[in-house]
């Protein structure tokens, strides 16, 4: 069985994100997403409602080969605890290119048991983060077309718009 994980801040997911991980569910069986709590970043969401958003989402359009778990430490030996051969990361222009291909070296550095996959979103998310979902969020702009119905419920209702 080919399992990956699909890690991140995911503060929150965004469609980007869930392109990428439609597209990993082609290429393995079992993709775990995992979402990253102990990041130098300060998250909007907490751990547990990112968890919950992708859950929800996960539900909503039955991908059955995806699960979703927080994770804290180093992503290689997490990948490792659950048979995960491959980390799958996006790529949406040449500007992600030298920190993923740094990270993909060093986690190669901890295992050379799991490889780094880069998935390329559709081009229409090229574009996209999460912190300009949130900002646009914030400043009451248009973001429907950016995320999930889940997503843009919780974030307006964090943000009491
Ligand atoms: N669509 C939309 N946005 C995307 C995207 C896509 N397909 N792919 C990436 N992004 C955005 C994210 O939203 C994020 O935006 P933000 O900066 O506005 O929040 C940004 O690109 C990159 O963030 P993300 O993909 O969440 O990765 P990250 O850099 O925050 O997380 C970890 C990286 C968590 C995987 C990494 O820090 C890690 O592995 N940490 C664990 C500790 C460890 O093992 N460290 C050693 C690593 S070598």
């Amino acid at each position: 069985m080919k399992i990956a994980i699909y890690p991140g801040t995911f503060d929150p997911i965004t469609n980007g994100h869930l392109d990428i991980i439609e597209r990993a569910t082609q290429l393995f069986d079992k993709v775990i997403v995992t979402v990253a709590v102990n990041s130098s970043k300060t998250p909007m969401f907490t751990g547990e409602e990112r968890v919950d958003m992708i859950q929800a989402i996960i539900k909503q359009k039955r991908f059955s080969n995806v699960s979703v778990e927080q994770f804290n430490g180093l992503l290689v030996s997490f990948a490792t605890k659950r048979n995960a051969t491959a980390i799958i990361r996006g790529l949406r222009a040449i500007s992600d290119f030298e920190y993923e291909f740094q990270m993909a070296l060093m986690n190669r550095k901890q295992s050379n048991k799991i490889d780094t996959v880069f998935l390329m979103p559709a081009e229409k998310y090229t574009y996209l983060n999460s912190s300009i979902v949130r900002e646009i969020a914030r400043l009451d702009g248009k973001f429907k077309d950016f995320v999930h119905p889940v997503v843009y419920r919780v974030l307006k209702k964090k943000l009491s718009l």
